[in-house]
């Protein structure tokens, strides 16, 4: 493989690399603003640039090329010698600091991207301590450029990275470089309204400094404070790849992770700012029974009650023939699903086996090279064939491994008058439609849900549940990557895993102590159990290294 050496590092690269992607990849660093691997390479604003120096054909001799080149535009050449750190690399770092800064208002204490600001980071690496300019400095507009971005102008580096993202990714347009020189400054089109077909926050990961800023984390924490979590979608099938950046057991905000057979860099605003469900004031936090609170009992008193009557409510289903019902909703984790398979097959061998509503919002969209699901619900065919496994594995059961899906489930609910359900919700709104409310009427009804709906009144036992952010599970999406998620928070209130939930029951139904949720016994019982040994291959939250890099890895189904 060709080589070059980047301040001293032997880099192999493949042909078409440039200088800089050579360096990422071997983890040397340059400074960059303008360049972006999802973009195109404008080579604008001069901080990248290098001593280079490369073989001559003819005197086969190393030389130096005269003046600094942008590593970010030049293609890697085998046996190139490569400084960042000499002395006329580090004085142009200086010199494009010093221009950056002239009219940058240096509002740090203030800005909300201090603590994740490159500008910041390089004045500190490369700038001088103390400013010459002793002008009057340009003052540019704050603007309200779309639903989620605002933009401070002042602060801009013109870097063109968010123009470019919407001409480029989303094919957009509403960005723009208006006004010359000094004035220089970054604008939507008149009339227009920074949308970037539904990814408008990218912009804002985009940006190198404080210009364009989060409506919804604006002066909400400083970034210091936010310890972060690899997790993946849980609202829609696209299994895309993001961190959870939590502080204190509350998230603050979501951030795409990098994946590149997956999302890339990116992430639609809807998954962006999709999680607020999790801190609603509408959150089940305490097991209620036919809508009451239990009386007197704590939290674990109230649990104890919930699934003892919830045992008993099952117990008789069974005893009167009528059976059991299980219906998981596809906002479930393989692993939640397993469980409660497993424990509504033990009470009752020919449960009636289902999937709750799937949602759809039209049709797929694509966006440049990313793909907008329509399906709003991150886990149906990995609820699917989770089900299908652990039914199949039951042996002497009549309906063998056959799983409803929502309308076959309504129709076989209607033919078992009586049969004890098991409805599972943990959707980001509200979804108990009046078709469904009709569906489980007059059936002793087990919800397990995380925020208060109608049906929360008259189930005969509601128990909260934790989403996705607050357990450990996997998930399957609508293009057959199976990934695993990690808990970024601790469940809100007294809400627990339906995992867990279904673990609490058998163990009631046992007589036994229950066992806590553990992700990867659980995945070691799915492939032991159910045959479906790929599991055990998904990043587990005691694999600490892996969960530090951004690949969590995913398995194709
Ligand atoms: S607003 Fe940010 S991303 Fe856009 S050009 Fe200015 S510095 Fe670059
Ligand atoms: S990163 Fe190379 S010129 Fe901007």
């Amino acid at each position: 493989m060709p080589q070059i050496t980047i301040n001293g590092t032997a880099c192999e690269f493949s042909k078409g690399q440039t200088i800089i992607q050579a360096a990422d990849a071997h983890g040397v660093e340059i400074p960059r603003y303008c360049y972006h691997p999802g973009l195109s390479i404008p080579a604008n604003c001069r901080i990248c640039l290098a001593e280079v120096s490369q073989l001559n054909p003819k005197t086969g001799k190393l030389e130096r090329i005269p003046k600094l080149m942008p590593t970010c535009h030049t293609a890697a050449v085998d046996g190139m010698v490569v400084s960042t750190v000499s002395e006329p690399a580090r004085e142009n770092q200086k010199q494009v600091m010093e221009f950056l800064l002239i009219n940058h208002p240096v509002d740090c204490p203030v800005c909300d991207q201090a603590g994740e600001c490159t500008l910041q980071d390089y004045s500190y690496q490369h700038g001088n301590a103390q400013s010459r300019f002793q002008e009057q400095k340009i003052k540019q507009p704050k603007k309200d450029v779309g639903e989620h971005v605002l933009l401070y102008s002042d602060r801009c580096i013109m870097c063109t990275r968010c123009v470019r993202f919407t001409r480029e990714v989303t094919g957009t347009n509403e960005l723009m470089v208006s006004g010359r020189g000094g004035t220089e400054s970054i604008d939507v089109f008149p009339g227009q309204a920074l949308e970037a077909a539904g990814m408008s926050g990218n912009v804002v990961d985009l940006c190198p400094v404080g210009a364009l800023l989060d409506k919804d984390f604006l002066f909400k924490q400083r970034v210091w404070f936010l310890k972060r979590v690899p997790s993946i979608d849980g609202i829609t099938a696209s299994g895309d790849n993001i961190w959870v950046e939590q502080n204190e057991g509350r998230v603050w905000r979501l951030k795409p992770r990098e994946n590149a057979a997956i999302n890339q860099w990116w992430m639609t605003d809807e998954v962006r700012y999709g999680w607020k469900f999790i801190h609603s004031d509408e959150r089940l936090t305490l097991p209620t029974m036919r809508g009451a609170a239990v009386d007197g009992a704590d939290p674990a008193g109230a649990w104890n009650a919930a699934l003892s009557r919830a045992d008993a409510l099952l117990r008789g289903a069974v005893a009167s023939r009528t059976g059991v019902a299980l219906a998981v909703s596809p906002m479930l984790s393989c692993e939640d699903a397993f469980l409660l398979a497993h424990t509504a097959l033990a009470y009752d061998p020919d449960a009636i086996l289902g999937i709750g509503p799937v949602p759809v919002s039209g049709s797929d969209r694509t966006v440049g090279t990313f793909t907008i699901s329509a399906e709003k619900a991150p886990n149906a065919r990995g609820v699917r064939r989770t089900l299908e496994a652990v039914a199949a594995s039951v042996p002497g059961r009549s309906s063998g491994a056959t799983v409803h899906d929502w309308s076959a489930l309504r129709a076989a609910l209607a033919k078992r008058a009586g049969a004890a359900v098991i409805l599972t919700g943990n959707y980001p709104g509200a979804w108990q439609t009046p078709e469904l409310i009709a569906a489980v009427n007059g059936h002793p009804l087990l919800l397990l849900d995380t925020l208060r709906g109608p049906l929360c009144s008259s189930a005969e036992v509601v128990m909260p549940a934790a989403t996705w952010l607050e357990k450990d599970g996997s998930f399957e999406s609508a293009r057959g990557h199976l990934q695993g998620f990690c808990r970024a928070i601790e469940p809100v209130g007294a809400a627990r895993s339906e995992g867990q939930v279904a673990i609490d029951l058998d163990a009631i139904r046992r007589g036994v102590k229950g066992d806590h949720f553990d992700v990867a016994s659980i995945r070691a019982e799915m492939g032991a159990t159910a045959g479906m040994e790929q599991f055990a291959t998904l990043c587990q939250p005691s694999d600490v290294a892996r969960r530090a890099t951004s690949d969590m890895q995913f398995v194709e189904i």
